[in-house]
């Protein structure tokens, strides 16, 4: 437990930890490392023991999405995460050798309180909610998950950020050791991602300790990503080590590499297409692969009462 936040965990987050330890606790113990119900049959042998991750009913009741929920085994083995290989299989089969524990998240830059959390403090800081988000990659290609995690808001409040704090950096995990996508000179590393420090604080931005009642697989972003479901997948940066305020635009990954097809705010358009692909519709994972019913795409990706207001007289074309 970092010293930080010893004076600023509510009791009620410190009763959530005492139960989550003797959860697991129990639950390591018996074998029974398994999720809720219909999940007890799913297998994901080369990822760490996963216990299941207390939560209560979102408050964000208008983000909760009505559609199917996306089968855990397609979520969790058609990813991308380029640290571990190009391919959508590379991830599930090559993440094992990732260490989430012990794990720190730094929260540093322009903030009066800058702050090192360790796993186990960012499990019990706020209650873990579940928000059924719909997240579509660029690619085309959307899902559904019960995603575990609170506002990301909560933890940039703590920190109490500068007047000068203008943006939201988040850097990712490189570790050449366990990542052999490291040598893949299509991206710069760490991978990098960011938001204005108004769509980091919309509460929709969710800072992500779960999925499926359980923690995050590896190749999901394990132990803490971030997932801002109404901009392309690629702004969801996973395994996430720091978080820095700034006052410039921080430089991200896939702007950096080809800032013609990725740009800063990446908020899923339908009228805005990607240089080499339409970005009109989109096929949900585990609905039938390529011969999936195409869906059309929503501006925002269907959240526009949530953030639309962060765009009030923006022209999205310019700013995609
Ligand atoms: N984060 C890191 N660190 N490295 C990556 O390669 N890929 C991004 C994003 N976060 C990526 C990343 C992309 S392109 C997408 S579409 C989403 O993660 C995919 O998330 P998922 O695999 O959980 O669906």
């Amino acid at each position: 437990m970092s010293r930080d936040l010893l004076n600023i965990t509510p009791e009620s987050v410190w009763l959530q930890r005492r139960k989550w330890l003797q959860w697991a606790g129990a639950a390591s113990a018996s074998g029974l490392v398994m999720g809720p119900g219909a999940l007890a049959q799913t297998r994901t042998p080369q990822v760490q023991p996963i216990v299941a991750m207390p939560s209560v009913p979102s408050a964000l009741a208008g983000a909760q999405a009505s559609d199917k929920v996306t089968p855990w085994k397609d979520a969790t083995t058609y990813n991308n995460f380029y640290e571990f290989g190009t391919s959508k299989e590379d991830p599930y089969e090559k993440a094992h050798g990732l260490i989430t524990e012990p794990w720190q998240l730094r929260v540093e830059g322009l903030v009066n309180k800058p702050m090192t959390f360790d796993i186990d403090d960012l499990r019990t800081f706020a209650p873990i909610e579940e928000r059924i988000y719909r997240l579509r990659c660029v690619e085309g290609w959307s899902m559904v998950i019960p995603w575990l995690g609170y506002s990301l808001s909560k933890l940039l409040a703590a920190v109490e950020p500068q007047g000068s704090a203008k943006y939201v950096a988040f850097i990712s995990k490189a570790d050449p050791n366990v990542m052999p996508g490291l040598g893949y000179a299509g991206l710069d590393w760490p991978y990098t991602e960011g938001l204005r420090l108004d769509e980091a604080m919309n509460p929709l931005t969710l800072l992500t300790l779960g999925m499926y009642g359980k923690t995050l697989p590896n190749q999901s972003g394990a132990p803490v990503r971030i997932v801002v479901p109404w901009k392309y997948g690629f702004k969801s940066a996973k395994s996430i080590v720091t978080i820095r305020l700034t006052e410039k635009q921080p430089p991200t990954a896939w702007n950096a590499t080809a800032p013609q097809e990725y740009g800063f705010y990446s908020n899923v358009n339908p009228d805005v297409n990607h240089p080499r692909w339409s970005q009109a519709t989109e096929r949900r994972l585990g609905e039938g692969g390529l011969f999936a019913k195409r869906l059309k795409t929503k501006l925002f990706n269907g959240y526009e009462d949530e953030v639309g207001q962060l765009y009030a007289g923006m022209d999205l074309r310019r700013y995609f």
